[in-house]
């Protein structure tokens, strides 16, 4: 089974004057509950802000399909080629888990975990990069441009650069940027820096994130710096904000289609008809702010500023990263906290959260979104969040209310958004922001109001 529309064909080996480069392919292998092999789109933004961009365009993905065997030989994707680079188990540990998932990932959002160092990390990390810059040298085209993505790849523009001079090559970041003072912890910041620098282009999410770079590569490599050119050696580099967005009127007209509007209808009936329904979609990652939530809302409930049976949560979070420790222990705690919850405040037939893993396919995923009177998307610290934008763009009747973080890279752009400082739990509940408030009414109604009128 596949979980998305994507359209299969057959695969053939050619040069192409577009490749694209990132940890994951778009589709990656997961076992079948018969345990055969089974292809579905893979997990996160970044696959989901791409796909639409590269669908029936000549260009070759370079990437990852998951697991750590040989690496198979795929069909193209919507009349992409895919060129699967292999990891192996120790690349798998000491790449992808360690020097990307455990120092890099927390380290570039805030350090809201403590970010992990561990020396054999950083070879591994070199190794890995080396293979995905040779892979890309060998299906690019003489003079093609090779578009890098995000923090698993940082050295392979500079790689790129010497093995093919000829490439016009861009990199782009898909998570924050973070100040100096956090990017200085990082032993190996010099290579890093550098390795990016090999782009023609950087591309960041926010003009915050060229702005720390920009700072950083003055400051330790002592180079011509503006948040917009770089100077190195001979070159330019130009480095800019190019926030990633989704097909909107793609996701629209699936919220539109009759049987995704009958399928919401459904789930409001499933869902024992509440007066609202309040909707979180999220990796489970501790970046998403999803334990803060539920805290809060357990808080509402427990003040008696919700009624159960007028108000439900759905809190989706499908696993992530499932063997990094940090990631581990956030599940378990999450599923513990849901269960209290669930056991101190629900009734038969009416739990207060319902807690949902699994990955849906976009059309439940537009129903959900059909469903929420109120989205809830508050992370720690997130470099986009496209999740808020998909579901601001399925709202074709615009009703709906977005609760969003101040730290999602979305806040941005998404201005009329309820902004609100995840970390602030008093804040959270009250829905405190800059443009409005959200507060419980003694009803339990959630209503959405004008700061003025409700701080
Ligand atoms: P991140 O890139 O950190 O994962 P984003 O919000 O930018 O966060 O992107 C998450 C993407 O994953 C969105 O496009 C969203 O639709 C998708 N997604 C999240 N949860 C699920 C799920 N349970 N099933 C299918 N897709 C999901
Ligand atoms: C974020 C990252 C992507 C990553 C995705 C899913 O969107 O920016 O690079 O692919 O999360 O994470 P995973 O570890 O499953 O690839």
């Amino acid at each position: 089974m596949l979980v998305g529309p994507l359209l299969i064909g057959m695969p053939e080996m050619r040069q192409s004057s577009l490749v694209v480069v990132a940890n994951r392919l778009p589709i990656d292998d997961s076992m079948a509950p018969d345990g055969a092999c089974e292809w579905r789109r893979s997990p996160g933004g970044l696959v989901n802000a791409l796909h639409p961009l590269l669908r029936h365009t000549p260009a070759t993905w370079v990437g990852w399909a998951g697991g750590t065997g040989l690496a198979p030989t795929l069909p193209d994707v919507d009349g992409v080629r895919m060129h699967t680079v292999p990891l192996n188990a120790d690349d798998l540990r000491d790449h992808y888990e360690g020097f990307a998932n455990a120092t890099l990932w927390p380290l570039y959002h805030d350090s809201v975990e403590q970010p992990v160092h561990r020396r054999g990390w950083w070879e591994a990390y070199q190794r890995v990069n080396q293979r995905f810059a040779e892979a890309a040298a060998a299906v690019a085209e003489p003079g093609g441009a090779v578009w890098v993505q995000d923090y698993h790849l940082q050295l392979v523009p500079g790689l790129l650069r010497t093995l093919r001079p000829d490439l016009r090559i861009g990199f782009f970041l898909h998570v924050p940027f973070p100040p100096p003072e956090l990017f200085m912890q990082l032993p190996r910041r010099a290579e890093l820096l550098r390795g990016m620098l090999g782009a023609d282009l950087i591309g960041f999410q926010r003009a915050q994130a060229a702005h720390n770079f920009a700072q950083l590569v003055a400051k330790v490599l002592e180079l011509p710096a503006t948040d917009r050119r770089i100077g190195v050696a001979d070159r330019v580099v130009r480095i800019g904000a190019f926030p990633v967005s989704i097909d909107t009127a793609e996701m629209a007209a699936l919220a539109a289609r009759p049987d995704v509007a009958a399928r919401a209808r459904r789930l409001r009936q499933d869902l024992g008809e509440p007066e609202h329904v309040i909707l979180s979609v999220d990796r489970m990652d501790y970046t998403k702010g999803i334990e803060q939530r539920l805290k809060a809302y357990s808080e509402l409930i427990a003040g008696g500023h919700v009624k159960v049976r007028d108000t439900v949560l759905v809190q989706v979070a499908v696993p992530s990263r499932e063997r990094v420790g940090q990631y581990q222990i956030l599940r378990d705690r999450v599923e513990r906290e849901v269960g209290r919850i669930n056991g101190e405040f629900g009734r038969v037939g009416e739990p207060a959260i319902h807690y949902l893993t699994q990955p849906f396919d976009r059309a439940e995923l537009a129903a959900l979104y059909g469903v929420a009177d109120v989205m809830a998307v508050t992370p720690l610290r997130d470099g986009m969040n496209l999740v808020a934008k998909e579901y601001v763009a399925a709202r074709v009747d615009e009703t709906g209310a977005l609760l969003l973080s101040e730290f999602a890279g979305s806040a941005a752009e998404l201005s009329q958004a309820y902004l609100v400082n995840p970390h602030d739990l008093e804040g959270l509940k009250k829905g405190v922001s800059t443009s409005g408030c959200s507060v419980w009414t003694a009803s339990g109604t959630w209503q959405l109001v004008h700061q003025a009128e409700a701080c």
